[in-house]
């Protein structure tokens, strides 16, 4: 809209300037007109009046000059008359020129030298006046002047109201025009657009067959109808033919699975049964820049693999509203459809206090549970009021879920992480036909350190109110039975992998959690440069190193940046020729254990870099921010190797998205063993983070790795994530779960 008001102000202007043109040109040649016919009208009026005065001048009658002067005083338009000696002396002059004789006296004295009539236009006391003076002869010379005064003011009058009529008449046609041309953009552009926009979008969205709207438009679009048309049509035999193959596939879970596929098989398994994902972080955040909103993806591990499977699977996300404009994206019911510019599924925020969020997010979930599950030694802290808040918060997640699924038959719910791991009883006790399923993202710790827990007994109860309780390894499932039978009473089927509590049975099941795979932004990244972006960071090094991580003290970061360091040291040869990216996300900030460790890490890269900086080349370049997946994806393409080095992990997706960036099969992983990923990625160089000197030679050895050696092991770290990617995750969870 901004460039239809700019294009039509630029109109206005040069209609403007036109039309100024125009009543310029216009009133010059007016000026010109009135002025040359009053010039004419007073000299014939002059010739006249020489005629009665000459004779009275020769005379010397000066009594008789001055009668004859007062008798003509403002006649019409002659204002007054003066009658000059040759010397330039006043013999008569009317009384309205009196005090002004000796100012125009000059045109007087140029009319009597010159021996002819002269004329100017001047601006006198009573107004603009036209002065004309012609000389008095007796039979041999000139022996004075007589000068006539007219008023003028009328052409200035006449030539203002010119202005003034064509200001009007250009104020009235700029007004014409803009609604005009609004009216016609409207008619022609817009509305024909809007209709093509959703037309298109109701393609996108699979309403091919019915819903989609008429697709009414002008001769403008007819050629792009058409051909939008057509390809509806092909689309339409694309989806048909991808659903029957999919349908053949469906049984078989080990051929490849697609957002397609787990289409149908949501349609056909489950019958059309409503999903209800439920997470504490949301999908999409909305923020206020300015006068505008806009929203990003968050930097969560969680995040990234849930979403492909609601844009897949359509249904209900419900999740804390976070962002600072997320209340003003949503409805009266504080929904929004999502993902914003491409609407599949919709996402339900739910509101937090300060306090609540304080008690419930940074104290007992992330200063409680996190270190807790973690074996990063970074102590837990347990404090009674967060642990309420946590149950307030839980009990308020549950509310909003039993409302929202209150209408549905037999509703699927799926509760992600440890933020909220008493909702599944809450939601199974109110209703028992819900099929409920928790997954646990990050790792499950032996039972010791589990033990420490105040509340551990609260926390096992409510996670067994779920039918299933998924992990990311067998090992995290081991860990939570262990725990559950050396803590609360419960019958345990380790054939089965079943604990049953109070009469209901939860099955216990680990399902790696994977990514989107093929790449989403495969296309776009074609035309990826990696010159250019290299150069456009100032990078010139050979080899480049990668690590993606949150913030956070159990991703690694202070044991990786010390391993460049050796590596540097050990291998001289290295120094100027590599450079290693630390894409840093900040992450949960307002914690003082964040804060320090976000601290540690600034002043480690500043040391290291400082022990190795030369000719402005430095080891270490931090980007502390947040970056989208695109721009992440363009780090990992260039990178020569990727390092993922957390002390403790429940899966790490980084590792999975460097393999699933690098569809030119080149690169090395560098991974570490306490990774969930590292149980299946096995074609990486697994490291363990403590041992430095580990790390840095595994740099060394991946730098040196035969671009065919690259190939053959990335083959097969992409082939185990195209065979386990995060449609097969959820098809197989939602499998294990409508099956119990
Ligand atoms: C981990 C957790 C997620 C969490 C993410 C980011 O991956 O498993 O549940 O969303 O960290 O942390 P945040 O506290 O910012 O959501």
């Amino acid at each position: 809209m901004k460039q239809i008001f700019a294009a039509v102000f630029v109109i206005i202007i040069i209609i403007s300037l036109i039309v100024a043109a125009f009543t310029l040109t216009q009133v010059q040649q007016e000026d010109q007109g009135l002025k040359k016919g009053l010039e004419q009208r007073s000299i014939l009026l002059a010739e006249s009046l020489k005629e009665t005065v000459q004779p009275n001048f020769i005379n010397k009658s000066d009594q008789q000059l001055q009668n004859l002067v007062d008798k003509f005083e403002d006649k019409q338009r002659l204002a007054g008359m003066a009658i000059y000696d040759n010397k330039g002396g006043t013999i008569a002059t009317s009384s309205s020129l009196i005090t002004q004789v000796l100012k125009t006296k000059k045109i007087a004295e140029d009319a009597m030298d010159a021996d002819t009539a002269n004329g100017d236009f001047v601006e006198l006391n009573n107004g603009k006046m036209y002065l004309l003076a012609i000389p008095l002869h007796d039979e041999k010379s000139v022996v004075g002047a007589l000068m006539i005064a007219q008023d003028a003011g009328y052409i200035d009058t006449r030539l203002n109201e010119i202005w003034r009529s064509n200001l009007l008449g250009l104020f009235i046609q700029a007004s014409l025009i803009s609604i005009t041309i609004l009216f016609i953009i409207r008619w022609l552009i817009i509305e024909p657009m809007r209709n093509l926009v959703k037309f298109l979008k109701s393609t996108r969205a699979e309403d091919l067959e019915e819903n989609s709207p008429s697709l009414l438009t002008n001769f403008f679009f007819r050629p792009l109808v058409k051909e939008i048309s057509s390809i509806r049509r092909k689309l339409i035999k694309a989806r048909f033919a991808a659903t029957e193959e999919a349908k053949l596939g469906l049984e078989k879970l080990n051929s490849t699975w697609t957002e397609q596929r787990l289409k149908v098989f949501i349609k056909d398994v489950l019958k059309d049964r409503t999903i209800f994902m439920v997470s504490n972080r949301e999908p999409y955040i909305h923020t206020k820049k300015g006068r505008n909103i806009n929203y990003y993806i968050p930097a969560s591990g969680m995040v990234t693999a849930i979403e492909p499977i609601m844009e897949a699977c359509g249904g209900m996300w419900i999740a804390q509203g976070s962002g600072d404009a997320d209340k003003l994206t949503v409805d009266e019911e504080d929904k929004l459809r999502v993902p914003p510019d491409e609407p599949k599924y919709t996402l339900k925020r739910v509101w937090l206090s300060e306090k609540e969020k304080a008690g419930y997010y940074y104290g007992f979930s992330n200063e409680g549970l996190w270190p807790l599950c973690h074996i990063a030694y970074t102590r837990p802290t347990f404090r009674k009021e967060d642990w309420e808040e946590y149950k307030n918060v839980n009990g308020k997640f549950a509310q909003n879920i039993l409302n929202e699924i209150k209408d549905y038959e037999r509703p699927i719910v799926l509760i992600q992480d440890f933020q909220l791991a008493l909702v599944p009883k809450m939601i199974k006790n109110s209703r028992p036909d819900a099929s409920v399923g928790i997954f646990w993202h990050i790792p499950w710790p032996n039972s010791e350190s589990f033990s420490v827990c105040p509340w551990k007994k609260e926390i096992i109860d409510g996670m067994l109110g779920a039918d299933l309780v998924g992990f990311q390894t067998q090992q995290h499932c081991n860990n939570f039975i262990e725990t559950v039978s050396r803590e609360i009473e419960s019958l345990l089927d380790f054939e089965q992998l079943t604990i049953t509590r109070n009469g209901h049975t939860s099955c216990i099941k680990p399902f790696p959690i994977s990514i989107a795979f093929p790449n989403r932004f495969k296309n776009k990244d074609d035309k990826f440069n990696s010159m250019k972006f290299l150069k456009s960071l100032n990078i010139k090094t050979k080899y480049i190193g990668v690590g993606v991580d949150r913030l956070d003290y159990t991703k690694g970061i202070l044991e990786r940046l010390k391993a460049i360091e050796i590596f540097l040291k050990r291998y001289p040869a290295y120094v100027g020729n590599f450079t290693f990216i630390q894409i840093a996300a900040p992450s949960r900030s307002k914690i003082k254990e964040y804060q320090r460790f976000t601290e540690a890490v600034e002043k480690e890269v500043e040391r290291v870099n400082n022990l190795f900086r030369k000719n402005g080349w430095k080891p270490i370049i931090l980007f502390k921010r947040h970056h989208t997946q695109e721009e992440i994806s363009r780090f990992y393409k260039l990178a020569n190797v990727c390092l993922v080095t957390s002390l403790h992990d429940g899966m790490n997706l980084v590792a999975k998205e460097f393999v699933a960036a690098r569809n030119d099969e080149k690169g090395v992983l560098i991974l570490s063993q306490f990774t969930g990923s590292s149980r299946e990625l096995k074609d990486a160089l697994i490291i363990n983070p403590y041992n430095g000197e580990q790390t840095a030679d595994a740099i060394k050895v991946a730098l040196e790795l035969s671009p065919l050696e690259q190939t053959k092991r990335m083959k097969k770290l992409r082939e185990v994530i195209k065979n386990y990617n995060v449609y097969r995750w959820s098809a197989e969870i939602l499998k294990t779960i409508t099956n119990l």
